[in-house]
């Protein structure tokens, strides 16, 4: 994982989907800030899109949404003066032939300016549109890199919507691009707090002693936002908290939190260990998916005092949808280092805040010695690594209350960004963008990772199938609640309880 001080080498990025919404949102932005902060070398940017638009309308659109989304929500005209020109827009269809010859044309005028022919294509259109991309990109040769330069692709969630699906499309761009091209992005990896997870548990002497079952009693992770499906309810129909947080971005939070230690912070390393650990945990069969997953759909209620309506009355979305805004589960990792240690991880929209964390709850101390007084079992020793909107990690413990009798009472230790640090947090975007160009791919996963992650979700689903019998058994819960009762059931039935965020 390097610390990206260097400057990539001169490229030209290509963003198919460039009208789109992840582009205005997350890649304008990303590639004006690392430009702004001179982090950038020579660079062009087209978009193609199947919009019709002038190099000119592209770029003022691009203004608008750098200055509504940017972290420092200004667009500064110095650097805007500079970054405008790099901006081209071509619009076509992505299957039209004609509309691909003008982009290798295109691309070979910017590697005469730039004296360099690195090349990012970046997908951010919608996933069905992938494979023909990606066949007229090698139909055209562009996938083979100039003598000297790089090409890379950058390929957007979601990867697929199940294994099937997953494995064929890797399929697709494999016979484009070989896998050292290929960049599948997970922005949580952006993010420091996820990054940092690694730090404490392999730059710290004091944690890995105690990471395993012999002192660890089991761990939650908790992904909760306080969102609806924003406008999304036509692909949220499609896809569902399953597949929208638990197959990426949930499966990396535990891959991270569970894996061994790498032999060397390198791309191929590290996601050796988080493959090897994803393949460790427990696949669900049918009757595991009764017992130990459920999930839920949010109906009307409050929101952070704001009334709000159910799933079902989202735009987009069937007055009697199935699909689950809400799922908790208890998973296993079958391995020497996690048996028998519950990992119980929930996600849900319209819950009642954001809150990202991992709480990793450590066992009872072995024998209670202050019998003789009030003191009642204390509580378990408690690690949370708070990913956000908080950032920071605290350590809860017992002290004893100051006072004549022996009292205990849980106390923290605590630990957060904004206090320890000046530097501003980077856009997890920002910083993908900068390790693909640098050719470094830590932070991106694996072919492998993907079908891993991919297996376990499809065996949840299959479960599903099998016990729908056309029923659905979607448990409903209030917007503003910590979702559906089962879910509380789920960890209490084994003497549990979630922490509250
Ligand atoms: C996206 C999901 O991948 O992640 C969204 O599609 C979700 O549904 C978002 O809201 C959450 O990301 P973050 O960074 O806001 O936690």
């Amino acid at each position: 994982m390097s610390d990206s001080p260097k400057q990539p080498d001169p490229l030209t990025m290509i963003i198919f989907g460039a009208s789109g919404d992840l582009t205005r949102r997350k890649l304008a932005p990303a590639m004006y800030n690392l430009s702004a902060g001179g982090n950038l070398p020579k660079f062009r940017i087209i978009g193609f899109a199947r919009r019709e638009r002038s190099d000119e309308q592209f770029r003022e659109d691009l203004h608008k949404a750098i200055h509504q989304f940017s972290r420092a929500g200004t667009v500064d005209a110095r650097h805007w003066k500079a970054f405008a020109p790099c901006l081209s827009y071509l619009s076509g269809d992505f299957t039209d032939e004609a509309r691909y010859k003008e982009l290798k044309d295109r691309l070979t005028a910017a590697a005469q300016e730039l004296g360099s022919g690195n090349r990012l294509f970046y997908l951010a259109t919608p996933p069905s549109l992938y494979p023909d991309i990606v066949r007229c990109i090698g139909e055209m040769g562009l996938n083979e890199p100039e003598p000297g330069s790089w090409t890379r692709i950058i390929v957007e969630k979601p990867f697929g919507k199940d294994l099937e699906t997953a494995l064929a499309l890797n399929r697709e761009i494999h016979a484009v691009f070989s896998e050292d091209q290929v960049y599948r992005i997970d922005h949580y990896l952006g993010k420091e707090t996820v990054q940092n997870i690694l730090v404490l548990r392999f730059a710290n002497g004091i944690f890995e002693p105690l990471w395993n079952r012999n002192f660890i009693d089991h761990v939650e992770i908790t992904m909760a936002e306080s969102i609806g499906v924003e406008g999304r309810g036509g692909y949220y129909e499609e896809a569902g908290a399953l597949r929208d947080m638990v197959q990426n971005h949930m499966m990396q939070l535990i891959s991270l939190i569970s894996m061994e230690p790498p032999i060397a912070f390198e791309a191929g390393e590290v996601r050796n260990e988080k493959v090897k650990v994803l393949r460790a945990i427990r696949p669900y069969t049918t009757e595991s998916v009764k017992t130990m997953v459920v999930r839920g759909q949010y109906g009307p209620g409050r929101v952070e005092g704001q009334p709000c309506v159910g799933y079902r009355n989202e735009p987009g979305v069937a007055p009697d949808s199935n699909t689950e805004t809400f799922v908790a589960l208890k998973l296993l990792i079958d391995n020497w280092r996690w048996a028998g240690v519950p990992f119980y991880i929930r996600t849900g929209k319209r819950l009642p805040r954001r809150v990202t964390e991992i709480a990793v709850r450590f066992k009872q101390a072995p024998y209670l010695l202050f019998r003789d007084t009030d003191v009642k079992q204390p509580d378990q020793n408690l690690l949370v690594l708070q990913i956000q909107p908080e950032e920071g990690i605290f350590m809860q413990f017992g002290a004893k209350v100051p006072g004549p009798k022996i009292r205990i009472q849980a106390v923290n230790m605590d630990f957060a960004y904004g206090t320890s640090f000046q530097e501003d947090n980077a856009d997890a975007y920002e910083r993908l963008l900068l390790d693909c160009m640098l050719g470094d791919a830590t932070l991106f996963t694996r072919h492998d990772e993907v079908e891993t992650a991919w297996s376990i979700v499809t065996s949840i689903m299959d479960g599903w199938k099998q016990l729908d019998d056309g029923q659905g058994s979607v448990a409903m819960y209030g917007a503003g609640t910590w979702g559906p009762r089962e879910a509380a059931e789920l960890i209490e039935r084994h003497g549990h309880r979630w922490r509250l965020p």
